[in-house]
């Protein structure tokens, strides 16, 4: 299959054309899995799917993860999406504008963080889908980080400091710093945290990334002081603006990223007054335990 790529910035990120994800085909897999293996992030533009019709198009590439409940979501509305739908969404069950103190709300602020999704799960993460639905006239890129190029730029020694090191990811972790969500016990029992390397090797490529950010708690073995220090340095570093790709969102865009070689946070926008409306699945590295 011919995918053509548009470079949107000068390490990585590209805009996808000839690709249609309501007609899910093998072909069509390699083809993206070929271009993400380069670019890390694509952007499939004018993507007229429904949610099952998302859903459909992930799955020829593993299997997905299922949100969990947060309170204050979409009850109701997420019934009618099929189970592995993440609702990226500041509306209520009722389809009105989540207020100030809403749970879920509350729960999702966490997202402007710099962050790789489901480092937090034993499982972790491939790639993320997101549909855009609805978006606000300003603000809210999404913003996105190669860690690839971030860990190729690391100084000889850090890369031999931090090999062979692992991390410890829990989502109250990055709940704790922003946000404001509280755990019930139950919470807290059926999410436990999850060990990683803090440096990824792509199976395809061989290219190696840092995979670090807001859900890391400690190093794995090391004093917490000493391993908080090491990733704040980490994060340091890879925040430099030449590996930042900032997506502006257009209704129907799919953007597909690869959480073992990006992280990426969300940017404000009028979020009493503005709909942002847009659907995440994400498909799981390893098969659930
Ligand atoms: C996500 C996420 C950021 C955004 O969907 O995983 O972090 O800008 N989204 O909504
Ligand atoms: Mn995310």
């Amino acid at each position: 299959m011919e995918l053509r790529a548009r470079s949107l910035h000068p390490v990585f990120a590209a805009e996808i054309s000839g690709a249609d994800a309501s007609r899910p085909s093998p072909d069509l897999r390699d083809a993206i899995e070929a271009m993400m293996d380069r670019h890390a992030v694509c952007v499939l533009p004018g993507q007229t799917i429904d949610a099952h019709q998302q859903v459909a198009f992930a799955k020829t590439f593993g299997a997905l993860e299922s949100p969990p409940r947060v309170r204050g979501s979409r009850g109701a509305r997420t019934e009618k999406f099929p189970p592995e739908i993440f609702p990226i969404t500041n509306l209520t069950e009722d389809g009105d504008i989540q207020s100030e103190d809403n749970a879920a709300r509350q729960y999702r602020l966490a997202n402007a963080l710099w962050h790789t999704d489901s480092t937090f799960r034993q499982t972790g993460a491939t790639y993320s889908m997101l549909h855009a639905c609805v978006i606000p006239p300003a603000g809210a890129d999404t913003e996105f980080i190669d860690t690839r190029a971030a860990y190729d730029a690391l100084p000889e020694t850090t890369k031999r400091r931090i090999d062979g090191l692992e991390a410890e990811h829990s989502i109250w972790e990055s709940r704790g710093k922003l946000g404001g969500y509280t755990p019930t016990p139950e919470e807290l029992i059926a999410r436990p945290p999850a060990r990683h390397p803090l440096v990824k090797v792509n199976p395809n490529t061989g290219r190696r990334s840092l995979l670090i950010a807001s859900h890391v708690s400690h190093v794995v073995g090391w004093p917490r002081d000493e391993g908080r220090a090491l990733i704040d340095e980490l994060m340091a570093f890879a925040q430099r603006p030449e590996w930042i790709y900032a997506h502006r969102w257009r209704v129907g865009d799919l953007v597909i990223w690869d959480n073992r070689c990006t992280m990426h946070r969300a940017t404000p926008f009028e979020d009493s007054k503005y709909v942002r409306d847009l659907r995440r699945v994400t498909v799981r590295e390893f098969a659930a335990a």
